[in-house]
């Protein structure tokens, strides 16, 4: 018998076996980065550039938009986005060496490097409608820098982008280009999550550039990485091939939703066997090939990317003629439209098969905790089918504008959509206003303020309709304190204790 010794460690191989180019392949003769453009004024323009500067005192950082009101807001007290730590990283470089502007032509005219940090969303219409990204931004703002561009620039592609995106912004500059202005393309795709930017920013578990594997390839990538070399150890900055960097992101994204997925899927399992999702999430984490993070079951993922990402890689599957794979990515979108409709038949059958004319007090709104970001949250698709059931709903978050929120719920095109809206939709202040008079409430969010250690759940008991639901779309609450107060309470991946085999 093998001794434990002689097994294999199941050690990752090392990266200068893996990667095509050494580490050290960026030690040559380079340009510094003085001046930084960024088109995109966005969740991740924003947070990304402002750190830079933060890090960078010698290099000057211009983040440039078209939304004239965002950059307003990025020069005011009150920032357009929410995010812990941001607010203090802006204020103490603003005006010193971080600069936000609508000035687009001065700050390209400018930078030595320039990131495209614009939206690439899902296209609406046309071929690849529903899947395939709009590189529509991404391709007008090469465009604006090939127009305004008077020496040389490296241009870094950090939008996420299907996979040889930059192939075709080169042709773009290369054809478009002022004489005498050379462009070198970079991918640097942003790994940060919301809710947790600054600090991923901070601390970042990797920083790939790709490049062109040609001297001036290679000596943009090092002026890059000289950038990142003021907080991130040299070590962990990643050179690779462009395309398998533009592929690295959507890859990433789409591990990532699979694992919610995954877990969401057993959680089905688990509502109907008795087995608790959490302990067998805790159980399966523990192994250390699989590891803990992203396996807490929830209502469905939601956020601006992931969603988006994967449909563009299943976009991209089927255009390689790989239909296999790109129903097999297809299928994690799917189990998380799944969720969110089993949940919400679960609340229906809960509550006696009908929610007419009932409230529901519906807590939380953004897509996660920590940020003020609505994109594809699980709250919007939640609400749109209570509203089809003729539900009255009270919904409360802490950070998302009431603007947003109708913006989110109203069904674009529908005249007096909004008007009807209104007389289904109340917003409120607070959870305990949300939830006086309510038949359920249902967690959406896992803000910290609506966990059991922070709401008084007996004074909210007392305000509602009995029997008083609760719906733990999140796993944040403790069960059975809660039915020790008289809530009838139901979480995601959980049978009713009434009904489990304990
Ligand atoms: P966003 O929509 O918040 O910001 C994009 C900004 O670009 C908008 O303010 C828009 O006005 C501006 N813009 C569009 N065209 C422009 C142009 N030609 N010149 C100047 N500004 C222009 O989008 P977000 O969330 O910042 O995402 C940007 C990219 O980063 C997307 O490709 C996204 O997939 C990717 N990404 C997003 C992450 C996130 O957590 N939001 C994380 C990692 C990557």
């Amino acid at each position: 018998m093998a001794s434990v010794d002689s097994l294999p460690s199941g050690a990752v191989t090392p990266a200068s076996e893996r990667l095509s180019r050494p580490l050290d392949s960026i030690d040559i003769p380079h340009k510094q980065v003085k001046k930084i453009c960024c088109l995109g004024a966005g969740y991740v323009g924003g947070p990304t550039c402002a750190v830079i500067a933060y890090k960078s005192p010698n290099v000057i950082v211009t983040i440039v938009d078209l939304n004239k009101a965002r950059i307003d807001a990025w020069n005011s007290d009150d920032l357009p986005i929410y995010e812990p730590g941001l607010e203090e990283v802006v204020k103490s470089v603003r005006g010193k060496n971080l600069f936000f502007s609508t000035d687009v032509d001065t700050a390209i005219k400018e930078a030595d490097l320039i990131f495209v940090s614009v939206n690439t969303p899902t296209k609406k219409s046309g071929i690849g409608k529903g899947y395939a990204a709009d590189l529509g931004y991404v391709e007008s703002a090469t465009r604006h820098i090939a127009k305004v561009a008077e020496s040389d620039k490296i241009v870094v592609e950090k939008s996420t982008v299907p996979c040889r995106t930059a192939q075709s912004m080169r042709k773009i500059l290369e054809s478009n280009g002022k004489p005498g202005a050379r462009f070198d393309i970079l991918s640097n795709p942003e790994f940060l999550a919301e809710g947790t930017a600054i600090r991923d920013l901070f601390a970042p578990d990797r920083v790939l550039i790709g490049s062109l594997d040609t001297p001036n390839g290679r000596a943009a990538a090092a002026s890059l990485a000289d950038v990142y070399a003021n907080w991130v150890p040299r070590k962990q900055v990643i050179t690779m091939n462009l395309w398998s960097s533009e592929l690295s992101k959507l890859a990433a994204n789409a591990l990532l939703a699979q694992r919610i997925s995954s877990i969401n899927a057993l959680s089905a399992i688990c509502e109907a066997t008795g087995a608790d999702v959490d302990e067998v999430s805790y159980a399966v984490g523990l192994d250390s090939r699989i590891g803990p993070k992203f396996l807490k079951a929830s209502v469905g993922f939601g956020g601006s990317c992931f969603q988006k990402d994967i449909l563009n890689l299943v976009y991209l599957s089927e255009s390689l003629h790989l239909p296999d794979v790109a129903e097999y990515w297809r299928q994690v979108v799917e189990m998380n439209e799944s969720q969110k409709r089993r949940f919400t038949q679960r609340i229906i059958s809960s509550l006696f098969n009908t929610l007419t004319g009932k409230r529901l007090a519906v807590l939380g709104f953004a897509f996660k905790k920590d940020t003020g970001d609505t994109r594809e949250s699980a709250a919007i698709t939640l609400i749109k089918y209570f509203r089809q059931e003729q539900a009255k709903i009270a919904l409360y978050d802490p950070k998302v504008e009431e603007s947003q929120i109708w913006f989110d719920l109203a069904e674009p095109g529908v005249v007096d959509d909004v008007t009807a809206l209104k007389k289904q939709v109340t917003i409120t202040s607070s959870a305990y206003e949300a939830a006086a008079g309510a038949d359920a409430i249902v967690i959406c969010t896992e803000w910290d303020e609506f966990r059991d250690t922070k709401l008084d759940y007996e004074k909210i008991y007392a305000t509602m309709n009995k029997p008083a639901f609760i719906f733990d779309g999140r796993l944040i609450l403790n069960q059975k304190k809660l039915e020790k107060i008289g809530f009838k309470v139901e979480c995601i991946g959980r049978s009713r204790l009434e009904e489990s085999f304990e």
